[in-house]
């Protein structure tokens, strides 16, 4: 049964595509089934990766809105363990149909995982900005979310409000989701609010802040208008470390929750 992990902020711009898509690549490089899912309707996933637009013909709206099976969805990627659902909302008119078909059914993005979850080890949903209807249905159909917050700069009030209403979602609809972890993102070390920003974190989170940091590089700004995950592009830049580094320490913790379960 795969974990399902959703990347979760409210705030723009602080790296959850990036995060998406190089920690589904990363993991799927670990030889794990991976499913990418590109929920946000503004798609940054989309432009991750050099689909063709046959590819690209349904995606998340179809799934939802029109009941597309969900094989026809799905995109082979060139990376052999990696599967992709693309959002492709083509207007503003649809994105505010497939917000009201999910505030509608807040369980219809469960229901429609439930047909893929044993096929693959890891689902990866990568959320818009906000905490709305898809970020709601999306942390009802979750194991768990990780929470990308940038090194520049961090708002307790904002952390606090997207714990609260993780919280929420869990006592009313999902009380088995837990927080994956949050993840320091563009952390540039040269400066000293780069450092700042990681001791409040880690003061404020505990062990909840993953050991991995990633660090702003170039090449992972860049990775979207290469149109390829930054292990494909260049596997030794230091983005791409980072992001290997994050899927072992994620798949090393929920190895070592499934054997802890398992003696239980
Ligand atoms: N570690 C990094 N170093 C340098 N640039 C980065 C890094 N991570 C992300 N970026 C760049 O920062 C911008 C925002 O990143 P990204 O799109 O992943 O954020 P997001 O949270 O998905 O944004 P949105 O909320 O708009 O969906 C992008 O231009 C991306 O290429
Ligand atoms: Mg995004």
């Amino acid at each position: 049964m795969a974990k399902i992990l959703a990347v979760v902020s409210q705030k723009g711009g602080v790296g959850k595509t990036t995060t998406s898509v190089n920690l589904a690549a990363s993991i799927a490089a670990l030889e794990m089934r991976t499913l990418l899912i590109g929920i946000d309707p503004q798609c940054g996933v989309s432009s991750s990766f050099n689909f063709t637009s046959r590819e690209n013909k349904y995606g998340i709206y179809d799934l939802v809105y029109y009941k597309v099976p969900i094989v026809e969805v799905i995109i082979h990627s060139e990376i052999k363990f990696l599967d992709v659902i693309v959002s492709n909302v083509k207007s503003s008119s649809e994105e505010d149909i497939l917000n009201q078909t999910m505030k509608a059914n807040k369980f219809c993005l469960k229901e429609i995982l439930a047909e893929v979850v044993k096929f693959y080890d890891y689902i990866i949903l990568d959320c818009p900005p906000s905490l709305g209807a898809i970020s709601i249905s999306t942390m009802i159909a979750a194991d768990s979310i990780l929470i990308p917050v940038q090194g520049e700069y961090y708002s307790k009030e904002s952390l606090a409000r997207l714990l609260q209403t993780a919280k929420e979602v869990s006592s009313m609809y999902n009380p088995s989701l837990t927080i994956e972890g949050v993840l320091l993102t563009m952390v540039d070390f040269r400066t000293n609010l780069g450092k700042k920003v990681c001791e409040d974190i880690r003061k404020a989170m505990g062990e909840k802040v993953f050991s991995t940091i990633i660090p702003r590089t170039v090449k992972l700004a860049e990775a979207p208008m290469i149109k390829k995950p930054i292990i494909l592009s260049d596997i030794n830049s230091k983005g791409a470390m980072a992001y290997l580094s994050l899927a072992q320490e994620i798949l090393a913790k929920n190895e070592e929750r499934k054997t802890s379960e398992d003696n239980n």
